[in-house]
């Protein structure tokens, strides 16, 4: 079989171009691997070295798994980085040039727009929102027969986290069909693996794959959809306190201009992509390794009881679980939703004793990067002591990127981390999740982290022993 494909591997310091020090794979095994999950294509060099470059038919990545490099790259270089082709070419057909897909002056203008959109006082007055969405999620669970039912706890979560966007976002619109815009959502996302790959593989754009023409008309009508919902919205007389009023009144801080329409479909789009699956896969995860480590769900509870509070009448109770903070951070260093960021070099970039020259990838693998046995003591250990404050505050911050670094580091973060607080603390008191696998599943790149197979549990209400 002929070598086509093959990874290099370099020593710190030593240039890409240099020596091969191992090659891991062919081809044909490369390719299928990357289809089923692109983590697993890495070279295992990735998790014991500060820098690894790859090589795979004729095109060069790097992988930064240093710190001090990684805030070389992600803060100081950033003008000299670019989005990803691949990355343009999976999620552009439906996100246009939104915040997260655009780049240079027109990325600027929207996220300087966007950014007050995000801030705690905005985060902490949708917190309501979210309470009443996990409300909803636990009277339903509640309500179904049979009560203590198996349940694909990602689904359930994406319901939820679906639910939190729709209100946030564009609320009081009985008219938008909620149920078909999740599934077109859920179709689009479903098949941009595929195009990743065709990418990688320098396949020009018309190459059929399997869900293409399915992705292209959810893109469709996504975008269509979301045009009606402004349209209804601005014939209304007043713009509405949610993201979307917030995104139709929003004025440029610098030049007082109003975003274009086409600019709002792309970045509620963003926001719904960007948000909502991310966010149910950290709340999924966390149920699951919960499951296995009963006295760390002992003390979550503990501090939940100790809380008592409604999040509805009072949204800064979420601020007051530091533990179960601790907890999903922990989490996200095992199961980060978003497990890869990628760059292209657009000029020469320095990454200590080397340069990556512009028009090649940079990578930073961040599943990689957060078991990295430079940087973590046993690092498949799920310990939270490890993000209490001390310990915290001891570590390179750069050596933990579930939300990326950086000018464009994830601009829902605060909302996130909220909101995911806001649903552990309705659900887990009410029910125990019991696995239906012994067994942790596999952790699957569908550009974000997904539990391989679904994941089922079983949700037993606590009140039924
Ligand atoms: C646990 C949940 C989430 C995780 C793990 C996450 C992760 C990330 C990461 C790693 C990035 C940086 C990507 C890069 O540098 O290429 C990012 C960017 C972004 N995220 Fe999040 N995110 C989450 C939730 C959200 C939410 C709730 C929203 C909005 C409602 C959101 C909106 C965005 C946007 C718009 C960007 C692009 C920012 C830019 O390029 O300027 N994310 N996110």
């Amino acid at each position: 079989m002929p070598a086509v494909g093959r990874f290099r591997v370099c020593e710190p310091g030593q240039t890409p171009l240099g020596e091969a020090l191992a090659e891991v794979m062919l081809l044909p095994s490369v390719l299928a691997t990357m289809l089923r999950s692109l983590i697993e294509a890495w070279p295992q060099q990735i998790y014991t070295q500060p820098l690894v470059t790859t090589r795979f038919l004729g095109r060069r990545t790097t992988y930064v798994c240093s710190p001090g490099q990684i805030r070389s790259l992600m803060v100081d270089q950033a003008d000299a980085l670019e989005r990803e082709p691949f990355m343009l070419r999976a999620l552009a057909p439906a996100l246009g040039a939104g915040v997260l897909t655009a780049d240079g002056p027109h990325w600027r203008e929207q996220r300087r727009t966007a950014v007050p959109m995000f801030r705690p006082d905005r985060v902490r007055s949708f917190v309501p929102a979210m309470a009443r969405a996990a409300e909803a999620t636990r009277a339903r669970w509640r309500g179904d027969t049979p009560p203590d039912g198996t349940r694909d706890i990602l689904r359930e979560m994406m319901r939820t986290t679906f639910d939190v966007i729709v209100a946030t976002m564009v609320s009081g619109d009985d008219q938008l069909e909620v149920e078909p815009f999740g599934r077109a959502m859920d179709a689009y996302l479903g098949q941009t693996s595929w195009k990743i790959a065709l990418e990688m593989l320098h396949a020009p754009a018309w190459v059929p794959h399997p869900g293409a023409r399915a992705g292209a008309a959810a893109a469709r009508y996504l975008r269509a959809e979301v045009g009606r919902t402004i349209a209804r919205r601005r014939a209304r007389a007043e713009p509405g306190a949610d993201l979307l009023g917030l995104l139709l009144e929003a004025r440029d801080p610098e030049t007082g201009q109003p975003l274009a329409d086409a600019s709002i479909i792309d970045n509620l789009l963003t926001f719904v992509a960007a948000g909502h699956e991310t966010t149910a896969l950290a709340l999924a995860w966390t149920f699951r390794v919960l499951a296995e480590h009963p006295e760390v769900e002992r003390r979550v509870l503990a501090e939940m009881a100790a809380l008592d509070a409604d999040l509805v009448a009072d949204p800064e109770a979420a601020d007051r679980l530091p533990y179960t903070r601790q907890v999903l951070l922990e989490v996200m260093r095992l199961y980060p939703p978003a497990p890869l960021i990628v760059r292209r070099a657009k000029a020469p970039v320095r990454l200590g004793d080397m340069t990556v020259p512009a028009g090649q990838s940079i990578h930073v693998p961040v599943y990689a990067l957060h078991r990295h046995a430079l940087l973590w003591d046993r690092p498949d250990l799920f310990d939270p002591d490890r993000f209490a404050p001390d310990r915290a505050a001891a570590r390179d911050r750069y050596a933990y990127l579930p939300f990326g670094a950086g000018p464009r580091v994830c601009i829902g973060m605060s909302l996130a981390l909220t909101e995911c607080l806001v649903i552990l603390a309705t659900l887990l008191p009410a029910f125990r999740f019991v696995p239906e696998a012994a067994e942790m599943p596999r952790a699957q790149f569908r550009v974000t982290l997904r539990p391989e197979g679904g994941l089922r549990m079983k949700v037993v209400p606590r009140h039924v022993h």
